[in-house]
């Protein structure tokens, strides 16, 4: 064990942030610089980062994502987006067309590119004592964070994340047994009613605050809100067809 494993085993999500707390110009940039060194696939770096400091922009992703209203008592929101924005420029410099969203897999180089930089970022983060948020609900209202952020087409926005000086202190979230999700070899037959314990591991370390973890999932896949908003805005990007 060292600093780096206690940080990351001491994670936590942190949502109420000192809203006068202003993160100094260093430590945005140490946080970007750790970001950007997360491995990359093809070393293509299929992502950008945009700072968002603004209130006004803000206030609007709040009024976007009402129940993210830390994006705005944070100090500072970095939006992360899938990007082969630059690839496309790279391709057209050899006078060729490529259609970006043919190959599926595409969706997971960008997906997984800007989800390692993010949890680099949340890693050093959480080193430097401040806390942070990782907001998927960005995806809920892609259009309209498409306009106010004039993503141009062949990027899409996949997540935020709120950093600020923390005021609350959040019960650590306990994970699945590694017997159901970390396998030697082979995958193994999950037992059809192994979400009980958890539900109930979950009510009692008092993290869910009454919500039945299981319920939640159903309801998740039940509703499958983005279902439709996902595939028209990434066609309209580009990046579906
Ligand atoms: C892809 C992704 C999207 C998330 N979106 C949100 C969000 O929109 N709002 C929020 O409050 N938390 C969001 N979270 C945080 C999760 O709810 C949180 O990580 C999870 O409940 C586990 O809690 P912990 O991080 O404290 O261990 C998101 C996390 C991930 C990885």
């Amino acid at each position: 064990m060292n600093q780096v494993t206690d940080t990351m085993l001491n994670h936590v999500t942190h949502r109420i942030f000192d809203k006068n707390f202003e993160i100094d110009d260093r430590t945005i940039q140490t946080i970007i610089d750790c970001l950007k060194k997360a491995p990359t696939h093809i070393n293509g770096q299929f992502y950008s980062v945009i700072v968002v400091r603004d209130l006004e922009k803000r206030k609007r992703l709040v009024e976007l994502n009402p129940l993210n209203g830390h994006i705005l008592k944070s100090s500072v929101f970095l939006l992360f987006i899938a990007d082969f924005n630059r690839s496309r420029i790279i391709i057209e410099s050899n006078d060729i067309h490529h259609d970006f969203g043919k190959n599926i897999d595409n969706l997971f180089v960008a997906g997984i590119d800007a989800g390692l930089a993010a949890m680099n970022a949340v890693n050093a983060i959480e080193s430097l004592e401040l806390g942070c948020v990782i907001v998927g609900g960005v995806r809920y209202h892609a259009k309209e964070t498409i306009q106010l952020f004039n993503l141009p087409k062949f990027t899409y926005p996949l997540f935020g994340l709120s950093i600020g000086k923390p005021l609350d202190n959040p019960t650590k979230s306990p994970r699945l047994p590694k017997v159901l999700n970390v396998f030697e070899e082979n995958y193994n037959t999950i037992p059809s009613d192994f979400f009980n314990d958890y539900d109930q591991l979950l009510i009692d370390s008092r993290v869910t605050q009454g919500s039945i973890w299981s319920e939640s999932i159903f309801n998740y896949f039940e509703k499958d809100t983005l279902k439709t908003v996902t595939k028209e805005n990434l066609e309209a990007q580009g990046l579906l067809s």
